[in-house]
């Protein structure tokens, strides 16, 4: 009875500061299954991993390994209770061969190191599994799949009985995640219990008997595979979360105004705005394809276009060819093939300050890179880019007073809350940082705003300040482009919604149209079902 459980974790709290990033997780893991954990980023599916493998101590809960209550405290204890941990960043040491990596690591590395001894042993594991491995390879001649292989082999080596990969197809090509399915169908086979986190349902439903779904820390649902679907998962996955975050949003302008007239962001976005989609498009965007910095195909074969006066929300799973979009959009990577205008120009080929004289404004999540210099003040930050223009420079030199009273107008029209115009970026909180790069973006009326997540990490006041921005841009005739994780989100603000799916566009649909399930299917790389849509992009 006992070994048919080889772990379960009961009752496990991990708290970080701010967030519950396990809340009570309840987990079996039994011999010869594949049990695929799943949920959003954040959802905490890698720290309940972390914790079973030691590198985290849970506040509360308690493991048992064979029936056995244990504390793991570290990984060596993990992995001498059997338990394996295959992270996406690899600790191999690249200018050693596979056998030697393997053994080195080993407790009991023998004195006198028999290498071919050694070498025959790896490749006996490896054929026992079905993994392609030459045991003799130096690390730094190995792809990414294979080095991936290799740390499997030294769970496997040290006889594992419990695997824990966490998003390892992430980093695979489509060939190299068929291969790792068949590798892990066969350690269940050999009675190994493996854990899979993904958030690919598609993989998921392939390879995996059992499922759990974390979402903010909690479990919320548990079934075998074969009796789930990827719908059901979607769903799970994503929960009821809109309605809540509506409700939060308006609780919390009525309490910052004393009254109810100030409506939320994107409170009856979509109405109103239908005569503008049919205007002109500001930005069009034909059959893209760009590659990742691996070379491998990010984006392919995107279209769409963005009215004047339209919000475009992009949803997506993180990864499936938003940052490609965003940088081939900004002229920070190259378009392969298609076509990319502006306003009618073309801008296919557009460097980045094309890109910024042209009108186009990028807010991103990334405050602390792209957006803003953080060691410097405020007012410079507010004119990153337009300090060559003549109202802020006169013969390369700065005009520091027009760049003050400049940013001084711009923290009072954006509230942002700071001592002053000469302090230090770095020195005002999040939601204020933000607000400098709208306020830098938006002071020159773009005609295009790219807007990638560009709530990521604000709190609910800040957050709902920016998508009143957004909305009061896309009412003056901006066209937005709309990237986030956030379904919530998108869902308050677009007019339509693209989803894309391993850089493909799976379909544009009006925000009516649109539910979670069937955005969470087609997030997941299902298309619907031939339900009309009124654009349907198929490749
Ligand atoms: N070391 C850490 N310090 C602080 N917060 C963390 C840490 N690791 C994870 N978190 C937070 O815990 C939550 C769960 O994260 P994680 O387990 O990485 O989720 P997942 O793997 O499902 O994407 C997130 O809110 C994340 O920001
Ligand atoms: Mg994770």
């Amino acid at each position: 009875m006992t070994e048919q459980l080889p772990v379960r974790l009961v009752g496990i709290t991990k708290r970080f500061p701010g967030v519950v990033a396990n809340d009570g997780v309840d987990l079996d893991l039994r011999v010869g299954e594949v049990h695929g954990l799943l949920g959003e980023n954040g959802a905490g599916k890698s720290t309940l991993m972390n914790i079973l493998f030691g590198l985290y101590t849970p506040e509360e809960g308690q493991i048992f390994v064979n029936g056995q209550p244990v504390i793991i405290d570290s990984p060596a204890k993990a992995i001498s209770l059997g338990i394996g941990m295959i992270h996406q960043h690899f600790r191999l040491v690249r200018p050693f061969t596979v056998t030697e990596n393997i053994i080195l690591g080993l407790d009991s590395t023998p004195a006198i190191l028999d290498m071919k001894a050694a070498a025959t042993r790896v490749a006996q594991v490896a054929r026992q599994y079905g993994i392609q491995i030459n045991p003799n390879a130096r690390i730094e001649n190995l792809s990414v799949g294979e080095q991936q292989r290799v740390e499997i082999l030294n769970s496997l080596y040290r006889e594992a009985n419990v695997l824990i990969l966490d998003e390892p197809t992430a980093v695979l090509t489509p060939q190299e995640a068929q291969d790792l399915a068949v590798t892990l169908r066969e350690m269940a086979s050999q009675g190994k219990a493996v854990v899979f986190i993904s958030h690919k349902l598609d993989e998921v439903m392939d390879v995996t008997d059992r499922v759990t779904v974390l979402r903010r820390g909690r479990k919320v649902f548990e079934a075998m595979t074969a009796d789930t679907s990827k719908g059901e998962l979607a769903r799970e996955m994503i929960g009821h979360k809109l309605e809540e975050f509506k409700r939060e949003q308006k609780a919390f302008i009525m309490a910052l105004t004393g009254a109810g007239e100030v409506t939320a962001a994107g409170d009856g976005s979509a109405a109103g705005h239908h005569e503008a989609a049919a205007a002109r498009p500001v930005l069009t965007v034909q059959n893209l394809v760009v590659n990742d910095d691996r070379d491998l195909p990010a984006c392919r074969e995107v279209s769409f276009e963005i009215a004047a006066g339209e919000i475009l929300g992009v949803a997506g799973v993180d990864g499936n060819g938003q940052r490609e979009l965003i940088e081939a959009l900004t002229g920070q990577r190259p378009a392969l093939e298609g076509h990319i205008s502006v306003n009618g120009k073309d801008a296919t080929r557009w460097t980045p300050r094309q890109v910024i004289d042209h009108d186009v404004a990028v807010i991103t999540d990334d405050r602390q890179g792209e957006g803003l210099l953080l060691k410097t003040s405020v007012a410079r930050n507010t004119v990153l880019k337009l300090f060559e223009r003549p109202a802020f420079a006169k013969r390369r030199m700065l005009r520091f007073g027009a760049i003050d009273s400049f940013a001084e107008q711009l923290v009072q029209d954006y509230s942002i809350s700071t001592p002053g115009v000469q302090v230090a970026a770095a020195k005002l909180s999040g939601g204020n940082q933000q607000k400098i790069i709208l306020a830098r973006e938006l002071s020159q009326s773009p005609a295009l705003i790219i807007a990638n997540k560009p709530t990521r990490g604000l709190d609910i006041g800040a957050a709902t300040y920016v998508h009143q921005k957004l909305s009061e841009e896309r009412d003056r005739g901006a066209a937005v482009l709309l990237i986030s994780a956030d379904l919530d989100e998108l869902f308050a603000l677009s007019d339509r919604l693209m989803v894309i799916y391993s850089g493909r566009v799976m379909g544009i649909m009006p925000i009516e149209e649109a539910d979670l399930e069937r955005v969470g299917l087609m997030m997941a790389g299902t298309s619907d079902g031939g339900r009309p849509t009124s654009e349907q992009v198929t490749p």
